[in-house]
């Protein structure tokens, strides 16, 4: 059975797998990465990195791409 750990969505904790990416405990929280300018929510597209549409907050550090980085334990997840 695999690992589970612990991360903030928001401040909400909640637990998914690890090896599991910030965009996938986002989705599991039903949560938007970000508000678009124009007050649209959004979501990872690409899923590899070259988008920029996944970006949220993490560990207090703006625009990080939630795709490209896997959760750690307690992680501080933010949507922007
Ligand atoms: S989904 Fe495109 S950069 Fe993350």
């Amino acid at each position: 059975m695999p690992e589970k750990i612990r991360v903030l969505v928001n401040s909400k904790p909640m637990l998914v797998e690890h090896g599991s990416t910030v965009a996938v405990a986002l989705a599991l929280a039903g949560v938007p990465c970000r508000i678009s300018v124009t007050g649209q929510p959004r979501g990872p597209l690409c899923g590899m990195g070259i988008c920029y549409e996944c970006r949220a907050t993490i560990n207090g550090v703006e625009h990080r791409r939630t795709c490209q980085i896997a959760c750690c334990a307690d992680m501080d997840i933010r949507t922007q």
